[in-house]
């Protein structure tokens, strides 16, 4: 189960947290979508599961959403 600032959002059609985020439409930066560029990235709590390895600076506490798979049980606050 994903949250958005604690909300739960419905994942079905994404593949990243990203994808997610985009769907319902809250604004958030992004450029590479690859886990490069580290524009994406947002604070989380949970365990993201990775899809992409990710090459971007984050800090703890913090995910590249464009590399974290949809189905991660995590809470996203943008
Ligand atoms: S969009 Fe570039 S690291 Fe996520």
């Amino acid at each position: 189960m994903m949250k958005i600032n604690g909300v739960e959002v419905d994942t079905r059609g994404c593949q990243t947290a990203l994808d997610v985020i985009i769907k319902h439409g809250f604004d958030v930066a992004y450029e590479c979508k690859d886990g490069v560029c580290g524009a994406c990235r947002c604070k989380v709590k949970g365990k993201p599961r990775n899809v992409k390895e990710m090459i971007g600076f984050y800090t703890a506490g913090e995910t590249l959403v464009c590399s974290v798979s949809a189905l991660s049980d995590i809470d996203i606050y943008i």
